[in-house]
């Protein structure tokens, strides 16, 4: 199939040459029904996606495109778990997590239900045994702090919960996620007799992560000079349990999950550990629950009115036809700080590729970059560019209805910043607007003539408005599981496979090498430059 020979993909190409200046604000005016008409609202969230260069046509253009490449069947495999990830020969299998059904999940022939639900019951009891303090570290101290040791996947999801979901936390425990190649400092401050480690670790071979819980289970020993410490204050999480073993955590401390879940999707497994330590297992089992409450509507609303199909779609209509090679993450809320990096993992890892599962080179782009931090501080850093900037980046604003953290005024205060932007990037100003505002501020003329072109703003720079009424662990769940969906229906647009990560392989094996070679005479094996760095590395010096 090549894509961009699709009739749906010909009209589009057709559609973006008339219709690419239409002007948002006039396509209000046109229609007043426009917000309602593009907006949904699902049991957890509100998106409102009229502020996009879009008409009823090219929606239903786009909706073909699905169509055409064949989302509905694709989406079906996902969720009977076949080996969709086929370079891997894996199911992606993230929903089964989530399943909140008594429907059986069945894969290779089995129900994987059940074991889903074993090794959550088990997260369940440790977790409240850690959190009712009956679980003793060596000394007989109970836990006060965990330490989770995990990269990429193992950290960016579980920290975001943890932070997201902070007013939820027990308040005697702490936690604090290390993902750098150094942990000692950390250990400096940390109180051995009453700390957890958490090492999580899907493959268990990642070096980054096995280094530092070397050098905590050294510091460990030596404070304490028994072995058998390690079995009250190391615990892991990972798919590979023997490896688990052989690092010295104690079997039965070792809580699986399997290859049929990615990486960057496993936060919904045991993986997110210490964050159930912090939050309990009730809130987690919420989080689940609005995340299969979106895998619901996802499965079984039609593309029209279904969340993630519509968001994946507008990015298509932005990446493929009008250019756009990045997307802007911005919620309104310093809790979710760290849902810009979990979705740029997702995102990224999953769609940054250009083969296709037919084994040919793509002739479109596919995944974009995905940026972001929260607003308003983003609002004095970037947004220059995406307002007067020569790059077109949608945005999805992100925000919560309410903030029992903060007072009324304040939270309406951040939302009508939210609002603003979004109304601003539209609208944008005129000349005429221009130089009305400046004489009404008593600008000269000669003043006017300066300023007015610098103060000039297109606008018409599209954006997502997505709303939940609370940072609540249900309207949490329901916003990770929607990019997931989205991440996957681009994925399946673009006719690439969105769970395998073979692009970070390549570095990870010349880190190897190239530690191997820095104290060794290699010539010939690396490029002059990088022979170049590391001779600098090795003399430690300029
Ligand atoms: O190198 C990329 C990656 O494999 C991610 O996909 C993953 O989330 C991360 O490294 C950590 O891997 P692991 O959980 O196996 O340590």
């Amino acid at each position: 199939m090549n894509l961009t020979q699709l009739p749906s993909w010909q009209a589009l190409s057709e559609k973006f040459g008339t219709f690419h200046h239409a002007r948002m604000q006039d396509l209000f005016a046109l229609d007043q029904d426009r917000f309602k008409k593009f907006s949904i609202q699902t049991s957890d969230l509100f998106l409102d996606y009229s502020k996009n260069r879009i008409d009823q046509e090219t929606l239903n253009l786009l909706l073909r495109l699905a169509d055409e490449c064949k989302l509905e069947t694709m989406i079906e495999a996902l969720f009977n778990g076949e080996k969709i990830n086929f370079t891997e020969q894996r199911a992606a299998l993230h929903t089964a997590l989530r399943n909140a059904s008594n429907t059986p999940v069945m894969f290779e022939n089995r129900d994987i239900m059940p074991t889903i639900k074993n090794v959550l019951d088990r997260v369940e009891t440790f977790s409240n045994t850690v959190r009712n303090g009956k679980w003793r570290g060596h000394s007989g101290k109970p836990i006060r702090h965990i330490i989770n040791i995990g990269i990429g996947g193992s950290d960016l999801g579980p920290k975001l919960l943890a932070e997201a979901l902070c007013q939820h936390h027990h308040p005697d425990l702490s936690c604090s996620f290390v993902s750098g190649v150094d942990i000692k400092p950390r250990l400096e401050n940390l109180d051995p007799e009453t700390c957890l480690f958490v090492v999580v670790s899907k493959s268990f071979h990642t070096k980054e992560t096995l280094a530092n819980a070397e050098r905590a289970k050294t510091w460990l020993l030596d404070v304490f000079g028994d072995k058998k410490a390690i079995a009250q204050h190391f615990v892991a999480v990972s798919a590979n349990t023997e490896a688990a073993v052989a690092f010295g955590i104690e079997r039965e401390n070792v809580f699986e999950f399997w290859d049929w879940v990615g990486g960057r999707y496993s936060l919904w497994s045991a993986v997110s550990l210490s964050t159930i330590l912090l939050i309990g297992m009730e809130n987690f089992r919420e989080l689940l629950a609005g995340a299969w409450r979106m895998d619901e509507h996802f499965r079984h609303t039609a593309f029209d009115k279904n969340m993630p199909v519509i968001l994946a779609l507008l990015g298509i209509w932005y990446g493929n036809f009008f250019g756009a090679q990045s997307h802007a993450i911005i919620p309104y809320d310093d809790r979710l700080s760290g849902l810009p990096r979990h979705l740029q993992q997702l995102d990224m890892e999953s769609n940054g590729k250009t083969m296709t599962r037919y084994a040919e080179a793509v002739n479109y782009t596919t995944g974009p970059v995905i940026f972001g931090s929260p607003g308003t501080d983003c609002q004095h850093a970037y947004f220059q560019s995406i307002h007067q900037g020569s790059h077109l980046i949608p945005i999805d604003f992100i925000a919560p209805l309410n903030n029992p953290l903060t007072t009324k005024d304040q939270h309406e205060t951040l939302l009508a910043n939210c609002f603003a932007q979004s109304e601003a990037m539209m609208r944008g100003r005129t000349e005429e607007e221009t130089r009305a505002m400046l004489k009404a501020a008593g600008q000269t003329a000669g003043e006017i003539e300066l300023l007015t072109p610098h103060k000039i703003m297109v606008g018409n720079k599209p954006s997502n408005t997505l709303l939940f009424d609370e940072v609540s662990p249900q309207s949490l769940g329901a916003l990770l599981a929607l990019y997931e969906h989205k991440v996957f229906v681009q994925g399946i647009i673009w006719g690439i496979n969105s769970f395998d990560q073979w692009g970070v392989e390549l570095g990870k094996e010349l880190a190897e090498q190239i530690k191997r070679d820095l104290h060794r005479e290699a010539p010939g094996r690396h490029d002059g430059s990088t022979e170049g760095l590391m001779a600098k590395l090795r003399s430690g010096r300029l």
